[in-house]
């Protein structure tokens, strides 16, 4: 069944909430279930200084959800772009072959929300 650290997650997720005044936000929807997570980003200096998730899914999507905003927080923006479903999932110890899918939403809405804040810096840029 789940491993420890996705207990641990599941039970006390990280890093759960809005941020209001966000500087990216990614919103994906997991086609297998019809679950669906937002994240949120903070950026700094091209850094994620804050993120943040809301989730509505099972409990592997939590867990997944809270070790992706551990792993990206501090991280530059290239850096947080390589977090992938695969290491999100390697992070937690694994996670059973029919909640695989479940780890795809967490590292897909950090990438969305990056790709949101960066389409808002190019259109600054333009102003
Ligand atoms: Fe939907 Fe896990 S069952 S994300």
């Amino acid at each position: 069944m789940y491993s420890e650290k996705v207990m641990q997650h599941f039970k006390k997720p990280q890093n759960m909430g809005e941020i209001p005044d966000a500087d990216g936000v990614g919103s994906v929807g997991n086609p297998t279930c019809g679950d669906l997570m937002t994240m949120y980003i903070k950026v700094k200096d091209n850094r994620i200084e804050d993120v943040k998730f809301k989730t509505y899914g099972c409990g592997a999507a939590i867990a997944t959800s809270s070790m992706t905003t551990e792993l990206a927080k501090g991280k530059t923006i290239d850096e947080a772009m390589k977090i992938s479903r695969a290491s999100v999932a390697d992070s937690l110890g694994g996670l059973p072959p029919v909640k695989m899918h479940c780890s795809n939403l967490a590292a897909d809405a950090l990438h969305a929300a990056i790709e949101d804040y960066q389409k808002k810096q190019k259109s600054k840029e333009v102003e």
